[in-house]
This record gives structure tokens, sequence and C-alpha cells, in this order.
């Protein structure tokens, strides 16, 4: 598609973002159950929730623009998850593993996020009210997995694997 003004751009931004999601659903769904660390294992099964009815909500906000959940397939997000995939596989140590995996996992996150705080702006400055409640919903989310990922580094994890 051409882009040719913002609300153009905004919806092209938005099928991204729906990629994204629905990328980071699939990709929490093949970690579940690799993790050691209990937290970690938690708190990965349980954003596969909270990721899959983003997805989902993103999916609903795309209908009533008239965008399609399919419009995008993000390649920056099939990169990462690439990325960390291969080197995560190469670890054999539990806790390790579960450094790497962390430090993966929040890699994707602060890419969501990056990409959530932009659209929320830029709804709020179209005037799309209610696609920005929904993005500031999402961001709030994904802002408190990440500090619940560097608290499940920092407290238990990453000492286990030094
Ligand atoms: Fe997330």
């Amino acid at each position: 598609m051409t882009v040719n003004d913002f609300r153009h751009l905004y919806l092209a931004e938005l099928e991204e973002l729906r990629s994204v999601e629905a990328q980071m659903a699939g990709n929490l769904d093949r970690l579940a159950g690799q993790a050691t660390d209990p937290r970690l294992s938690q708190e990965i099964e349980t954003h596969q929730a909270q990721t899959a009815g983003h997805r989902d909500r993103l999916d609903a906000l795309l209908q009533a623009h008239g965008g399609r959940p399919d419009g995008h397939d993000d390649a920056s997000m099939h990169a990462i998850i690439d990325e960390s995939g291969k080197w995560v596989g190469m670890i054999a140590d539990g806790a390790l593993k579960d450094a790497a995996m962390i430090a993966s996992l929040q890699r994707m996150e602060h890419y969501e996020i990056s990409v959530l705080g932009t659209l929320a702006q830029w709804a709020r400055m179209l005037g799309h009210d209610n696609d920005a409640r929904v993005l500031d919903a999402i961001l709030d989310v994904d802002r408190q997995t990440d500090a619940r990922l560097s608290a499940i580094a920092d407290e238990t994890v990453n000492p286990a694997a030094l």
C-alpha cells in the first residue's frame, strides 16, 4: 500500500504492531515449559495469555479502521526472535539458559514498548481516543512485565547462573 497521510501511516503501523504481538504470543508459547526458574516459567505463561489477548484487542482496533490483521508481517520481530532462538538453543545449563532467555525476552519487550509508545502518541494526536486507551493499557502491561523480568534476573536467575 502507498502511505500518503498520517491516518494511513497510523493504520500501517497498527498492522505492524498486530504482527509483533502475534509473533510474540507464538514465541512465548514455544518458550513455555523451557525455563528452569519457577518465577520465570510463570511469567512466560502469564505473559503468553496477556499477549494473545493484546493481539485480539488490536484485531478489534484494526477492524474498526478497516485494516487487516494479516496486512503486515513485521520482519524486525522475526529477526529478533530467530536470533534469540539460535543462541538460547546453544546453552545447556538451566540457569544460564534462563538468563539468556530473559535477555532475549527483554529485547522483545523493549521493541514492543517502543512501537506501542509511538502508536499511543499518534492515536491521541489523531483523536482515536479508544485506540489510545487500548494502546496505553497494553503498554502498561508490557512495562510491568519488563520490570518483573528485571527483578527475576537480578534476584534469582543471574546469581544462580554466575
Ligand atoms: Fe509483551
